[in-house]
């Protein structure tokens, strides 16, 4: 079993990388049950996942290669930090709580494993943006405390929050109500938009990187944690890999575009609201890219299909967070904060509006040609191939303003005979 990982913890993480199925770990659990009812002792569930042939040895020596060299004894020789315990562990990295002795106050160390060190480039963002990091100061964003290296592993302190993440709640089977994803959501969208305005883009914003506190203050992880890869080979890795399944990346990240802006951190906030209030995620699929197509091409069954407790307005504003084209998105978290404040107070938002003759007429008055339903604009058909309603729609109008505009013309004629 990969060292410091536990029974609960491999579960997870083969599951996650796609390994193995949620009904394989079941199978897998119920045998190591039998093994140790019939007097044979607990076997680690790893070894008996290689034993059913679930799990091959190389991809166990895998997981072990992401998590085993940040994880256990090197990392407690960090000089000026206490270690004390380990409180999580994600596809690149293990974080503890520890004590900074200098101040005597609890943190979060992250420490990334060694064969990061060796990449030069990454080492000199790391620090660039890990020191840049620290400039921001938000009550909603996990504060940056300080970068460094001991012993060639490369190391991230933060703020040490107490509580769990939005993504332990939402794979408890937590489905949010409204009114508690607005609140959480508008709390990341004050991180992003004090973030933004000072340069900063998150670019991996997703359930795992929010924490919630026990009062329910939500801090967004991770910021300015430099990534490993460019979004796109990241999002490209193969199951099983270090890499999560795509969820919640934005379209651009995914085309490996060059200049992603502010606006791709609103597309995956967007599917991170999506997912708090329906339970599920955006786009599903067998792999990454067949997840990473969905979001390239598939519109999005409007989340209201799936809940149809929420407002049209919920709906609404978390279809346009995920307009597949930037532009269709809201300019800044300042507009999506606005539109969040209003719908808090049972208000219809402002800027994320799906009035049918309204967008008709905008397009028409543009001089663009109204095709709806490719999942470009707010509203998108929820299944392919459906005749495009905004479409179909805006035929009516004009059909009917020429047959009126036809009749009165008659009318005229007939008159001045
Ligand atoms: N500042 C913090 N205070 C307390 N616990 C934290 C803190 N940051 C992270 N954690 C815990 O450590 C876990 C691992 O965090 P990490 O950022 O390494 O991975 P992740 O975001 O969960 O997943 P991935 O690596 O797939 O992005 C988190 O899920 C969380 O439970
Ligand atoms: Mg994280």
């Amino acid at each position: 079993m990969p060292e410091g990982l536990d029974d609960s913890q491999i579960g997870r993480l083969v599951i996650e990388r796609q390994l193995v199925t949620p009904d394989e770990v079941r199978t897998a659990v119920e045998q190591q049950r039998r093994l140790a009812g019939a007097g044979q002792g607990v076997r680690p569930l790893s070894d008996i996942l290689v034993d059913l042939g679930f799990l091959t040895r190389t991809q166990l020596d895998r997981l072990q290669g992401s998590n085993d060299d940040s994880g256990g004894r090197p990392a407690q020789q960090i000089p000026g930090y206490q270690l004390q315990r380990k409180v999580g562990a994600g596809a690149m990295a293990v974080v503890y709580r520890a004590k900074q002795l200098s101040l005597d106050r609890t943190v979060a160390v992250k420490v990334l494993p060694k064969r990061l060190s060796r990449n030069a480039e990454f080492v000199a963002r790391f620090y660039r943006e890990g020191r840049a990091a620290a400039q921001l100061n938000h009550n909603n964003i996990v504060q940056a405390i300080d970068v460094g290296e001991a012993n060639g592993f490369h190391y991230f302190v933060m703020e040490f929050v107490e509580g769990c993440t939005v993504y332990d709640e939402l794979a408890a089977g937590k489905v949010y109500s409204e009114a508690e994803a607005i609140d959480i959501i508008t709390q990341i969208a004050r991180a992003l938009l004090h973030a933004h305005e000072r340069g900063f883009i998150h670019r991996d914003v997703k359930p795992k990187n929010i924490m919630l506190t026990r009062e329910r203050v939500a801090k967004l992880a991770d910021m300015g944690l430099a990534r490993e890869a460019s979004d796109v080979q990241a999002a490209m890795a193969e199951a099983g890999r270090a890499y999560g399944t795509p969820y919640y990346i934005s379209p651009e990240q995914i085309r490996g575009e060059v200049h992603i802006d502010h606006r791709a951190d609103l597309y995956s906030l967007g599917a991170t609201f999506y997912h708090m209030v329906t339970g599920r995620v955006p786009f599903e699929g067998p792999t990454p890219s067949a997840v990473m197509h969905k979001h390239l091409k598939e519109p999005l069954v409007p989340p209201d299909h799936l809940n149809t407790s929420l407002s049209s307005g919920c709906g609404a504003m978390i279809e346009m967070l995920m307009a597949k084209n930037r532009d269709d998105r809201y300019p800044s978290a300042r507009e999506l904060l606005e539109d969040l404040e209003r719908l808090a107070r049972g208000q219809a938002p402002k800027y994320a509006r799906h009035s049918v003759g309204e967008d008709v007429f905008a397009a028409l008055s543009r001089g663009q040609v109204v095709t709806g339903g490719n999942g470009q604009g707010p509203r998108a058909p929820a299944a392919a191939g459906a005749a495009p309603p905004v479409f179909s729609t805006a035929l009516t109008i004009v059909l009917g303003i020429v047959a009126g505009v036809s009749i009165l013309l008659n009318i005229v004629q007939a008159a001045t005979r």
